[in-house]
């Protein structure tokens, strides 16, 4: 049977580009998508050959949309920025080591939060020189193996800074390499939790005391401040604020020239906002890119500053749209007069989005395409906690346990926000591409489960 792509066949509201350069971002199913007669397939695997071969609950990540947002990135910034660039990727929206592999290949750099997140990063063969160290509160250890693997040190605060001297005075012929953040200042339209650019948030110095910081730093051998950056929120679909921290990023790098630092690289953050349903609009990658390479282009001219080496470190916009979630539907139950609660086989464990932020999500039936949407329900995830609700009102045609439920979008903080709440084991998760599905992340089992659990002696079970 030949594919046809979603668009011509299901007039479904879901579909992926067929444009020409569409944006991963903007769209729901991965640009591979396509209907293959009542199958949903992605990466040229149908949905329901790989619930059958690896399970469910299963993210299924198709690769060519993950390179193709990688590639937007870098070549708007080839395109839109006469200086040098770097793209790197923020990995805590998926952190694990297909994934480091995959951008890394791109030719993306890696942002990283923790020690664990650096580890597989670099057992995946990623390089130190493009790696960069975020976190509020690294713990010595994780500074110590930052600075011993080489990586640039994103420092958050005074104490860290200490720190960071104390840890490399031993060694001032090779200087550890820093950026300072800060907190800009600038507000934008997000959840409260994932706003961070607003003065009264936990990250980042305030600008105010960047004197203070020049001063201090351009007294210490052992540190290399060598950029500033900024992260103003997630999610975000204005344009307005990340161009206004164009303006704010370079004024401070005016000030940085004044102390005599060879500050040369702005990192920007990340923060552009993926489609999780119709009503969203988020601006293309490209139209994010342009918006910063034009504002800093115009910035450096107006303050007469040198281009700096600019960064961006994008998460959610890589990696969002690239993936779904497929679950098996389970048991139902009709409320009369009120709803019908239809339930997965997973929930709050693979995507704690919906109970955490109150994010909206959309699902299709990945067995029945072309079956008319006929009923509104609210689909449930199995964990006992009455808010695991994974969609308040889905719009699905008549579904029976044992269909192939697939929610959209869940490539961003999905896998990497899960947990095994109610000792659920993790969902499997594969990499599709050209009709061919690996395995990247194996589904936990019962023994991992227990695999950190000791019972010491004395609780045994008498006579066990
Ligand atoms: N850089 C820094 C310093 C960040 O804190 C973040 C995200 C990013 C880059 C990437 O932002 P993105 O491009 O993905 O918007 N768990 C929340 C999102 C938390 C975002 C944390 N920081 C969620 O599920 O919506």
């Amino acid at each position: 049977m030949v594919s046809t792509p979603v668009a011509a066949a299901s007039g479904r509201q879901y579909l992926p580009a067929l444009s020409e350069n569409p944006s991963p971002n903007q769209y729901l199913l991965p640009l591979t998508a396509r209907l293959k007669g009542q199958n949903l397939e992605i990466g040229g695997c149908e949905l329901p050959e790989l619930v059958e071969r690896f399970g469910t609950p299963l993210y299924v990540l198709d690769e060519e949309t993950l390179r193709q947002a990688c590639r937007q990135y870098r070549e708007a910034f080839v395109q839109h920025y006469p200086a040098e660039s770097l793209v790197i990727y923020a990995s805590k929206a998926w952190n694990c080591m297909a994934v480091c592999a995959i951008v890394g290949s791109e030719g993306l750099g890696i942002d990283v939060v923790s020690g664990g997140e650096l580890h597989t990063a670099l057992q995946a063969g990623l390089k130190p020189d493009t790696m960069y160290f975020h976190g509020n509160n690294k713990s010595v250890e994780e500074l110590q193996l930052a600075v011993e693997v080489g990586c640039t040190i994103v420092v958050d605060n005074w104490l860290e800074l200490k720190t960071l001297v104390e840890l490399s005075s031993a060694n001032a012929e090779r200087p550890v390499r820093i950026m300072l953040r800060l907190t800009p200042g600038i507000e934008c339209h997000t959840h409260d939790y994932i706003r961070t650019g607003h003065l009264d948030s936990k990250f980042g110095f305030d600008p105010e005391q960047l004197d203070d910081l020049f001063r201090y730093i351009s007294q210490q051998p052992e540190l290399n401040c060598i950029g500033l950056h900024a992260h103003i929120g997630s999610q975000i679909f204005e344009l307005q604020p990340h161009q206004d921290l164009t303006g704010v990023m370079v004024q401070w790098l005016k000030k940085a020239a004044a102390y005599g630092l060879p500050v040369t690289e702005l990192d920007i953050g990340g923060g552009l906002g993926i489609r999780y349903t119709e009503s969203d609009d988020p601006p293309s990658i490209e139209a994010w890119v342009q918006v910063i390479c034009q504002g800093i282009i115009a910035a450096c001219e107006q303050q007469q500053v040198t281009l700096p080496k600019l960064i961006a470190e994008p998460g959610r916009s890589l990696i969002g749209s690239a993936c779904v979630t497929a679950y098996r539907v389970g048991s139902q139950k009709t409320v009369p007069n009120i709803r019908t609660y239809i339930t997965v086989d997973g929930g709050m464990s693979d995507n704690p989005r919906p109970i955490t932020y109150q994010s909206v999500y959309r699902a299709l039936i990945a067995n029945k395409m072309n079956a008319p949407l006929t009923q509104t329900v609210r689909v449930a995830g199995k964990h006992c906690e009455s808010g695991d609700v994974v969609i308040q009102e889905a719009e699905l045609p008549e579904t029976a346990s044992g269909d192939i439920l697939v929610v959209m979008a869940t490539g961003a903080y999905n896998y990497s926000m899960a947990s095994n709440y109610n000792r659920i084991p993790r969902p499997a998760a594969v990499l599709v591409n050209n009709g061919e599905a690996s395995l990247i992340l194996q589904r936990e089992t019962y023994q991992d489960l227990i695999r950190q659990d000791c019972l010491p002696e004395r609780l045994l079970p008498a006579g066990g």
